[in-house]
């Protein structure tokens, strides 16, 4: 395994400690699909074809959405350590096969804001337990809004009732397909339940309850614990759908860093997040989500946000498992 080097200004332990940090992104099924190159001017993002679903994302935007948020990741760990992120996505022939480049671009002093963002990173957890009956309060929903904003996306806040009812009935739909789809649900039963010495996929104590079809909002079975009879899911959590300007990979990285602001910005809240992805992978009923969003944005994730109590976290694999040989091929 690769040795973490100097780069960017920063001893070996600084560059380590910042990739650690970009590692404890949130990733589909917990695959952490993201590998580091690190040279003395650069580190470089690249995918991990080893990490990939076929079935369940067979264009790989999932994977992308998830090393966009071990970026953004990245790049708050690199400004705390004082130097000014300079990001290149798609980098071409600069890196062949990178996801993203990130130089120096200059020295910085944090401000209090991404301060607090990177201080909620280890905080930051799916949590897929009932939240309290609470609801979030217009700042809060402003700040999500705005969060998504900065990163060059769009949260569509899911507000009428008729909305709700369709969207509803999107993710039912698409929950039913995956559920009738072996490759997809062998891909979940990969990265599910107890797998002594797992540094990847989804332990039982972060599953959640088993869901239902009959719930309001039917999450993806992670094989968790039946429910206690009275603890069901809130009636009305907020629901909003992150959604990217540019379909392809640039508007998925981008989502990517976005998703990742928001959560970060919902942990800042004191709010807990889940993913309700089944709608955006199944492909003909993301055109139907795009269409019932007007057309022109496209839908990238749905997240259902509100209040909770604590989750353990999932595991990550070593610093060391992440990295690529400066001499290796980067496979893309
Ligand atoms: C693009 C993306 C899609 C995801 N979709 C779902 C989903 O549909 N259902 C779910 O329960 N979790 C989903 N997750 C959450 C992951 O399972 C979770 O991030 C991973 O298990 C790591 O756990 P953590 O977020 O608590 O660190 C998704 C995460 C990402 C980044």
């Amino acid at each position: 395994m690769a040795q973490v080097t100097a780069a960017l200004g920063l001893t070996p332990e600084q560059v380590e400690r910042a990739l650690a940090t970009a590692a404890l992104a949130p990733s589909v099924h917990n695959t952490q699909p993201w590998r580091f190159r690190v040279r003395r001017d650069r580190i470089e993002l690249h995918p991990d074809p080893s990490r990939k679903l076929a079935a369940t994302d067979p264009e790989d935007r999932e994977l992308r959405l998830s090393c966009g948020a071990a970026l953004y990741n990245l790049r708050l760990a690199l400004q705390d350590l004082g130097v000014r992120p300079l990001v290149t996505v798609l980098p071409g022939q600069d890196a062949p096969g990178a996801l993203a480049v990130v130089r120096r671009g200059g020295t910085l002093k944090i401000d209090d804001e991404h301060r607090a963002l990177l201080k909620a990173v280890p905080h930051r957890r799916t949590n897929r337990k009932p939240f309290l009956e609470a609801t979030v309060d217009p700042r809060q929903r402003h700040a999500l809004v705005r969060a998504a904003e900065l990163e060059r996306s769009w949260l569509h806040v899911v507000t009428t009732r008729e909305d709700r009812a369709q969207l509803k009935k999107l993710v039912q739909r698409a929950h039913e397909i995956q559920l009738h789809d072996e490759a997809v649900q062998a891909e979940l039963a990969a990265f599910t339940g107890h797998r002594p010495g797992a540094t990847d996929g989804v332990p039982p104590a972060s599953a959640g309850v088993r869901p239902a079809m009959q719930d309001e909002w039917v999450f993806r079975d992670f094989q968790g614990p039946e429910r206690q009879p009275g603890k069901d899911y809130e009636s009305d959590p907020l629901v909003v759908v992150l959604c990217s300007f540019y379909d392809g990979p640039l508007g998925d990285l981008q989502a990517g860093q976005a998703l990742q602001r928001v959560l970060l910005t919902a942990t800042t809240h004191g709010l807990s997040a889940s993913f309700l992805s089944q709608p955006v992978e199944v492909r003909r009923i993301r055109e139907d989500l795009r269409r019932a969003l007007g057309g022109l944005l496209v839908p990238q994730t749905v997240l259902r946000l509100g209040f909770s109590t604590p989750v353990p976290p999932t595991p990550r694999r070593s610093v060391a498992e992440l990295m690529i040989e400066s001499d290796e091929h980067a496979p893309c």
